[in-house]
């Protein structure tokens, strides 16, 4: 394929894909729109889910939580009903995301609950990492006793919640999605179906396998249903999130990022919430990451600057950044541009060993076992 080629088929399937405009993360946005929207967010119960949820039922949203967590998605609830302002209509429902039958029983009750019979956004949020203290005390990459007679295969549950959970929950958030239009369904209202992937849908994770593979499927998963959700009015965006201090990741590991690279909670919910508020965006990635320092240089190039921690002296702080993932020679220019970033950053702080440390947070290898 010559270049000219090459060109012509990017551009076709930028107009396919049909995404609005790249997200100008420096601007306010407006968050009038939460008001009166119903949200329904998978794994709400802690983490991310969990403060979307405040953040957006202090916006006037109305949630609907589905987790497996029982007494932490209860708890929240009671927290939001409470919230000045809120709209009181808040729910949980029990829900293990990798039960269908869980799923399907969770998007009705959001329905009935719903003081407009429908449901505007839903959030596949629910999630788990590889962990040596998991049940089967296994991880992909380090199988043991395969030798033995009938051994058993990988348990994959990082995938089950992680990749088949959040394809029931886009499978019945489309269907649910496209019904949404008030109790009349003449009413025009929000459509929006929000993704939540990881920096490791778009760049190795070394020690867990299972969590890239799924993170970058659902990165898959965005780049292909925002090609298509368009037709059903529907909004598809994805957040990409570096590592956030959440029940997800092991004390330990967030331990060895302290006072380094790491991102902050609240950037991840001003991220998501500029995606779920503002109803023009459609078919954009957004990446946060630790909040950097820096300057525009040339050819759209940006570097740190002294002070890429404290913020002091010129330029701008930054720890939301759009991906152009509409083609991957795009994503490999912010993949490049992001890890310039943080190696300039690991220069500047004396962190050392990024991906030694990375590594560790997750998985502190062991003499493999035999027999
Ligand atoms: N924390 C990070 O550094 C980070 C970075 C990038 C992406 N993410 C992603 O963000 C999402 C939320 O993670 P978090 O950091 O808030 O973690 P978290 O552990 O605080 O929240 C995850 C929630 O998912 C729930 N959950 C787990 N398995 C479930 C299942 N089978 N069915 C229903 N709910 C289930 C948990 O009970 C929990 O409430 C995940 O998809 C995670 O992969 C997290």
């Amino acid at each position: 394929m010559d270049a000219s080629t090459a060109a012509d088929s990017s551009w076709s399937l930028v107009e396919t894909i049909n995404q609005s405009p790249p997200v100008d993360t420096s601007l306010p946005y407006d968050t009038a729109s939460l008001a009166g929207k119903t949200i329904l967010i998978t794994g709400g119960a802690s983490g991310f889910g969990a403060a979307f949820a405040r953040k957006w039922a202090g916006h006037g949203s109305n949630i609907i939580l589905g987790d497996i967590n029982d007494k932490a998605g209860e708890e929240l609830i009671a927290e939001l009903r409470a919230l000045p302002g809120s709209s009181k209509q808040h729910f949980f429902q029990h829900c293990d995301v990798t039960v269908w039958e869980d799923q399907v029983a969770l998007f009705k009750m959001g329905v009935r609950a719903s003081p407009t019979g429908g449901i505007d956004a839903v959030v596949a949020g629910a999630g788990i990492v590889e962990s040596r203290n998991s049940e089967s005390g296994k991880v992909f990459d380090h199988p043991r006793n395969l030798d033995a007679e009938n051994p058993p295969p990988p348990p994959l549950n990082v995938l089950a919640v992680n990749l088949t959970g959040v394809m029931f929950t886009c499978h019945l958030a489309i269907f649910w999605l496209e019904r949404n239009g008030g109790k009349d369904q003449q009413e025009k209202r929000d459509r929006h179906l929000l993704l939540v992937s990881s920096i490791a849908g778009v760049i190795p994770l070394p020690g867990q396998t299972e969590y890239a593979a799924s993170k970058h499927a659902v990165v898959g998963l965005f780049r292909t249903l925002r090609g298509t959700l368009w037709q059903q009015g529907i909004r598809c965006n994805v957040i990409c999130p570096y590592f956030v201090d959440t029940p997800l990741l092991p004390p330990s590991g967030m331990a060895l990022l302290a006072g380094s690279g790491k991102a902050e909670l609240e950037d991840v919910v001003d991220a998501a919430t500029r995606l779920m508020a503002d109803e023009a965006i459609a078919g954009r990635g957004l990446a946060i990451g630790p909040k950097f320092h820096i300057v525009d240089g040339e050819n759209g190039q940006v570097r740190l600057v002294d002070g890429a921690k404290d913020g002091k002296g010129a330029g701008r702080k930054q720890a939301v950044w759009e991906i152009y993932a509409h083609d991957y020679d795009q994503v490999e220019v912010f993949v490049w541009r992001f890890m310039q970033l943080l190696n300039t950053l690991k220069a500047v702080m004396g962190w050392v060993g990024l991906f030694k440390d990375l590594i560790k947070i997750f998985f502190v290898r062991k003499t493999p076992q035999r027999g």
